[in-house]
């Protein structure tokens, strides 16, 4: 018994280790530069002429709204938050391995959440607070080994809280108000997990 436990905990070791070990060899900061690229052609509406600024004659790391880690200098934290955008998010999102927070609040961003974004492993914060995503809140947030701060409030997010959000041992502070969910674990949710 004690001995498979401990064979498990090691296969899972080194699952992590190498799938850590081939997404950095993979990714390098043109991979975020092509993603943020990625990213700026999904945006339909810029009012404020924001994304002029992400011009490929300078880094990323110059880019309004992208900060750089000063180690590894890769894109740890993209905050698009009160920029009037429009737009949807692209599977390219997934690949800012280094990303530790993503803020997109108040913008009118649509559609559904690309799993791609499951990826980052290293998210502490995310925050889509007042756009209008939409479809299920996906089970895989449950997956995210660091999140602490998972904001979700004034979408149009439908169907059950996934019951992988329980697992969420890091979790600090949730909301997921003002959305179409059902169930009554929607409230229980933000209550238990805010109580933590
Ligand atoms: C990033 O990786 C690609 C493909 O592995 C490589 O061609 C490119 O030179 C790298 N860029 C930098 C800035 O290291
Ligand atoms: C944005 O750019 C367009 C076209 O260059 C221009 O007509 C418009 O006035 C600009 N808007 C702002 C808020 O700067
Ligand atoms: C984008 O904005 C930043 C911060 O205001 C500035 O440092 C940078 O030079 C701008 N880049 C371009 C291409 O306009
Ligand atoms: C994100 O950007 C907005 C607008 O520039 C700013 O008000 C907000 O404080 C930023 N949020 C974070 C977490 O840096
Ligand atoms: C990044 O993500 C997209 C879509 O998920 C993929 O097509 C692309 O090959 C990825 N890798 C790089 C290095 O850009
Ligand atoms: C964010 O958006 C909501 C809904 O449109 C609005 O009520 C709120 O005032 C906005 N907050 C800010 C700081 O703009
Ligand atoms: C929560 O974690 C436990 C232990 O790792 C696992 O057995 C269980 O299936 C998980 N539950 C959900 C809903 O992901």
């Amino acid at each position: 018994m004690e001995r498979s436990r401990f064979v498990l905990s090691i296969t899972l070791l080194l699952l992590q280790y190498s799938s850590k070990g081939t997404g950095a060899a993979k990714t390098n900061i043109t991979t975020d530069q092509s993603a943020l690229l990625a990213m700026r052609s999904h945006i339909t509406s810029d009012p404020h002429n924001i994304s002029v600024n992400w011009s490929t004659s300078t880094s990323v790391c110059n880019w309004v709204g992208v900060t750089c880690g000063a180690r590894h200098l890769r894109v740890v934290s993209l905050n698009l938050s009160y920029r009037g955008f429009t737009g949807t998010i692209p599977p390219h999102l997934g690949n800012l391995s280094f990303l530790v927070a993503l803020s997109f609040n108040n913008n009118s961003f649509y559609g559904t959440l690309p799993h791609e974004l499951s990826y980052l492993r290293r998210l502490k914060f995310i925050s889509l607070g007042f756009n209008n995503f939409m479809g299920s809140i996906p089970s895989w947030f449950g997956s995210f080994p660091k999140l602490q701060r998972l904001v979700l409030y004034g979408n149009q997010f439908s169907g059950t809280v996934p019951s992988t959000i329980f697992n969420l041992s890091t979790l600090q502070d949730i909301d997921l108000g003002a959305n179409k969910l059902s169930g009554p674990s929607s409230t229980s949710v933000a209550a238990s997990a805010a109580g933590k």
